[in-house]
C-alpha cells in the first residue's frame, strides 16, 4: 500500500481517500474524541463523588484506581473494518459502545457491586449492557464486571448522549487481566494450549484468594 496516501479498505475493496472526505472524517473525530471524553469525565467524576462519600461515611475507599481511555480514530477504524461496517463517524457512533472506557479498580468483590448499584440506582445513566464475568468467567479465566451506560453531554447548543463502557474488577483481577493481555500481546495472541489452561487455573487461584480476602475483611470489621 502507498505510504503517502490515505486508503479505506471496503470489504475486500481497497478505495483511496479524497483529501476533502479525509478532511471531513478528521474533523468529524475530532467531535466524537471531545464529547466521549466529556462523558468518560462525566462518570469518572460520579465515581470520585462515591469514593469520596464512602471514605467519609466508612473511614475506607472502595475504588484502589481508576483509569479512562478514548479508542482512537484508528482503533476505531480497525473496529469498524473488521466488523465489516461503514467507516464513518456516524457509523462509529451508531455500532461502538467501547468508544469511551473507565476501568475502575476495587479492594473487594463487594465493593464492585456496590459501585455497579449506585451507578445503575442514578437516574440518568441509562444501563443498556451488563455482563457478569465475575459470576461466569471467560474460557480464558478471565473475571471482571461490565456494563455500557448511556451518559448525557450538555453542550453550548446541544445535549448528545453517548454510551461509556465500565469496567469494574479488583486489583487481584485487574494484576491477572494486565498480565495475561500482555502476553497475548507479546506472542501475537498465540499462546499455546498448556499454557492457556495455566493462566485459566491461575485466575481462579486469584478469584479464591479474593473470597478469602474478603473474609478476612468481614471477620476484622466484626471485631
Ligand atoms: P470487544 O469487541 O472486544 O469489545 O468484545 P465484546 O463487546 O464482546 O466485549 P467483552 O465483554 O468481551 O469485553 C471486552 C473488553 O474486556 C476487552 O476489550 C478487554 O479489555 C476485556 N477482556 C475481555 N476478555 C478478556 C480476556 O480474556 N483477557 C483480558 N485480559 N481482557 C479481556
Ligand atoms: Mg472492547
Amino acid at each position: 500500500m502507498d505510504e503517502g496516501n490515505f486508503y479505506l479498505e471496503r470489504i475486500g475493496e481497497v478505495v483511496p481517500v479524497e483529501q476533502d472526505v479525509l478532511e471531513r472524517l478528521f474533523n468529524e473525530f475530532l467531535e466524537l474524541d471531545h464529547i466521549y471524553d466529556s462523558a468518560a469525565k462525566t462518570v469518572e467524576t460520579q465515581l470520585r463523588i462515591y469514593d469520596n462519600e464512602f471514605s467519609m461515611r466508612y473511614k475506607r475507599n472502595p475504588i484502589h484506581s481508576i483509569d479512562s481511555r478514548i479508542k482512537s480514530g484508528k482503533s476505531i477504524m480497525g473496529k469498524l473494518q473488521r466488523k465489516g461496517l461503514p467507516m464513518t463517524a456516524q457509523s462509529a457512533q451508531k455500532n461502538l459502545t467501547d468508544i469511551a472506557g473507565i476501568r475502575v479498580v476495587c479492594y473487594y468483590i463487594d465493593d464492585i457491586y456496590a459501585i455497579a448499584e449506585l451507578l445503575t440506582r442514578r437516574g440518568d445513566f441509562e444501563v443498556i449492557k451488563l455482563k457478569d464475568y465475575i459470576k461466569n468467567p471467560k474460557p480464558s479465566g478471565y473475571r471482571s464486571f461490565h456494563m455500557v451506560v448511556m451518559v448525557p453531554v450538555y453542550m453550548s447548543t446541544k445535549k448528545m448522549t453517548v454510551p461509556v463502557e465500565i469496567q469494574i474488577r479488583t486489583i487481584a483481577m485487574d494484576f491477572w487481566a494486565s498480565l495475561e493481555h500482555q502476553l497475548h500481546y507479546k506472542t501475537d495472541s498465540i499462546v499455546p494450549d498448556d499454557l492457556k489452561e495455566e493462566l485459566r487455573e491461575l485466575a481462579g487461584t486469584i478469584a479464591e484468594t479474593d473470597l478469602r480476602m474478603q473474609d478476612i475483611y468481614e471477620q476484622i470489621n466484626e471485631l
